[in-house]
């Protein structure tokens, strides 16, 4: 059984593409500039949010942070988005999700310019990735295909069994993994709420990519020998012994399944900090593509 590190894995991307932020610089061009736009004070969001602005200064782009208040009406988002969207100093943004329910996502995901939709969740960058064209592809499906990349994981020809069909990750995940190339050529199986007997479809997997959140969902019992397992959820477990209060649990039971596994990802430290090296990754294409 292998571990497919994400931290570190994410720590190299990083490391390569501030080589060529370095580059840029001695060329007296301008640096990539990402803004990220949080609404409200949940937890969760605000630490990811925090996290994606972080790694920014660390390897030397531009980093924004709008903080808007939970009250914020559609309108006047829609009014700071148009302003991003104009902004020629910006080269990306993505806006946080989930949004508070009197605004409409989708509407607002709308109202993004696909050019600096570096979270690759407009209708026309999706289009494009199920197209096989250059777009930004959203950033946990990305860094999943980065790390299977990396770990030289064979994925032609095998079955893959996709869990959860969420906009962000799983149906993105599903046509990833059945597009062309390696990683890739896969025959994919996207599974989801309504799915009868998911066991026949997961002890039937080579690989198994779970978008769930719901801690320890998936058993030893449910998966053949040598599985590959990427592990996606990432539920806030109470846990009154750990000074946060709780610990990150994913969907996988990783002491079980981990037995049985050819290569596997832990939580944390697995799928989480790859989406934010690819965050980084769209933003520099956003850079390069807006030089051309
Ligand atoms: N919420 C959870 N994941 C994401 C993400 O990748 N992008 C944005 N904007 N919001 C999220």
């Amino acid at each position: 059984m292998q571990v497919l590190d994400g931290k570190k894995t994410s720590e190299d991307i990083k490391k390569e593409i501030a080589i060529e932020v370095q580059q840029m610089k001695e060329n007296g061009e301008k640096v990539p500039h990402l803004a990220a736009v949080i609404v409200g004070n949940d937890g969760a969001s605000l630490t990811y949010v925090g996290s994606k602005v972080r790694s920014c200064q660390q390897i030397g782009f531009d980093s924004t942070l709008v903080s808007l208040p939970e009250t914020i009406t559609e309108d006047e988002l829609l009014a700071k988005i148009k302003e991003l969207n104009e902004d020629d100093n910006l080269d990306g943004f993505i806006v946080q999700l989930p949004l508070p329910k009197h605004i409409n996502e989708e509407k607002i995901l709308l109202a993004i310019d696909p050019d600096k939709d570096v979270d690759g969740f407009h209708p026309t960058n999706f289009g494009k990735m199920a197209l096989d064209m250059e777009t930004f592809i959203p950033a946990t499906p990305f860094g999943i295909m980065q790390l299977l990349k990396r770990y030289n994981v064979d994925t032609v020809g095998k079955h893959t069994v996709v869990i959860g069909r969420s906009h962000i990750v799983g149906r993105p995940m599903s046509i990833l993994m059945s597009r062309k190339g390696n990683p890739g050529d896969s025959t994919v199986t996207l599974t989801h709420s309504r799915t009868k007997n998911i066991e026949e479809f997961t002890k039937n997997a080579d690989i198994i990519i779970t978008a769930l959140g719901v801690p320890n969902y998936l058993k030893a019992d449910m998966v053949k020998d040598g599985v590959v397992v990427i592990d996606v959820g990432i539920t806030r477990v109470a846990d009154a012994s750990h000074p946060k209060g709780y610990v990150i649990t994913g969907d996988v039971d990783f002491d079980g399944v981990s037995k049985k596994s050819s290569f596997i990802t832990p939580v944390p430290g697995g799928v989480g900090p790859m989406t934010i090296a690819m965050l980084l990754q769209n933003t520099l294409l956003a850079r390069k593509m807006r030089m051309k």
